[in-house]
């Protein structure tokens, strides 16, 4: 019996030019190259130029996957943009992207859930594509988060970084066997009752300003562990798969102890997991399909791999995506 999938077609990735290392970072604050590596496994991180935007980024990285899709920019009819650090409060990101490659039909539009943003994005395209209401998408993550961090605030502003990753997904007919490519299961969450341990502390309605980062780092590791582990396995089990089975785990590019200690309870081997964060930093919704991206382009991930997809942040968020690539 046939069924509908939502298959990745291609992935791409943009990395603004500038890179801030952490001696660099010494220099601003209160820090060390040696407190950095040994907290967060962060080395360096990418910073956009003055008055480079997120949306501009995200046409970049999208334009990227198109190539490696080999699809014509016209054939997209949804765009889902992942990003916490919208160009404007509105209009959304998306439509930017979506004039920037010359599409006039189908619905563009900006989805909010921080570090979790791209694997909700990916949820979300892949019941949209599946309902039918649309064939081919993309769906982009891409931060700008340099310009909400507080630079005076050593706890917050060594983690992040910026950039932009997409992937283009379309809506196939699948055998109905364990071979099947395309999105398997995915499982989305959020409790509300952690708001304030990572928030920004403005906005439209409650401040009129942008706002910086604030975050109870603690707080935010001694949950992230617990939630990762069980959504992930939520989600195996929905696919009727082990961590056994699982080719490549794409964890969000957090911080290296929360990436380890997690594949560590899952029993996911140490080189069976794609990490970036010793060079992006933590670029939020961008961070999945930037560390996507580097690993089909070094030759890792390849086409009918089983790939584990998971991300936690703000809100509490947090969510996993099982994809056969
Ligand atoms: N350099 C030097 N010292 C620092 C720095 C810094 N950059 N930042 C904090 N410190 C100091 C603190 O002031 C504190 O000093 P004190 O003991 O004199 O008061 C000391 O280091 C310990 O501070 P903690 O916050 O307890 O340090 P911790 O070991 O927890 O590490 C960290 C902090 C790295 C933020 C950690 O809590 C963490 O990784 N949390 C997860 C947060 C995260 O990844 N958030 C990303 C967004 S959410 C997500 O994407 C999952």
């Amino acid at each position: 019996m046939t069924v509908t999938r939502s298959v990745v077609l291609g992935c791409g990735s943009y990395l603004p030019s500038r890179v801030l290392t952490n001696s660099e970072l010494s220099k601003m604050v209160d820090t060390s190259d040696e407190w950095i590596r040994q907290r967060t496994g962060i080395r360096e991180r990418h910073i956009a130029a003055e008055g480079e935007t997120t949306s501009e980024m995200a046409l970049k990285a999208a334009r990227a996957a198109l190539a490696a899709a080999g699809i014509d920019a016209q054939s997209i009819d949804l765009i889902v943009l992942a990003t916490s650090t919208p160009d404007n409060t509105f209009p959304a990101s998306a439509v930017s992207v979506q004039a920037g490659l010359g599409i006039t039909h189908g619905a563009a539009f900006d989805l909010q859930a921080v570090c979790s943003g791209f694997v909700f994005g990916l949820a979300t395209v892949d019941g949209l594509l599946k309902s039918g209401a649309f064939k081919r998408a993309l769906v982009i993550g891409s931060e700008t988060f340099s310009r909400i961090l507080d630079w005076n605030d050593r706890a917050t502003c060594v983690l992040f970084g910026d950039g932009a990753g997409a992937v283009v997904l379309e809506v196939r007919s699948e055998p109905g066997t364990r071979e099947d490519r395309g999105i398997l299961s995915a499982s989305l969450r959020s409790d509300g009752r952690h708001k304030s341990k990572l928030y920004v502390d403005g906005g439209p309605s409650s401040t009129q300003t942008v706002g910086h980062l604030r975050m109870e780092g603690r707080a935010v590791f001694k949950h992230a562990v617990v939630m990762i582990t069980d959504v992930i396995e939520d989600t195996l089990k929905a696919a009727g798969y082990t961590a056994a089975d699982i080719d490549w785990f794409v964890p969000h590019q957090a911080n290296q102890r929360i990436i380890d200690d997690s594949a560590k309870k899952l029993g996911i081997p140490p080189d069976k997991v794609i990490t970036t964060v010793a060079k992006h930093g933590n670029t939020s919704a961008a961070s999945i399909p930037l560390a996507l991206t580097c690993a089909v382009a070094d030759g890792r991930i390849n086409r009918g791999d089983l790939v584990m997809m998971e991300a936690m942040g703000g809100g509490f968020t947090w969510g996993a995506v099982l994809a056969r690539w």
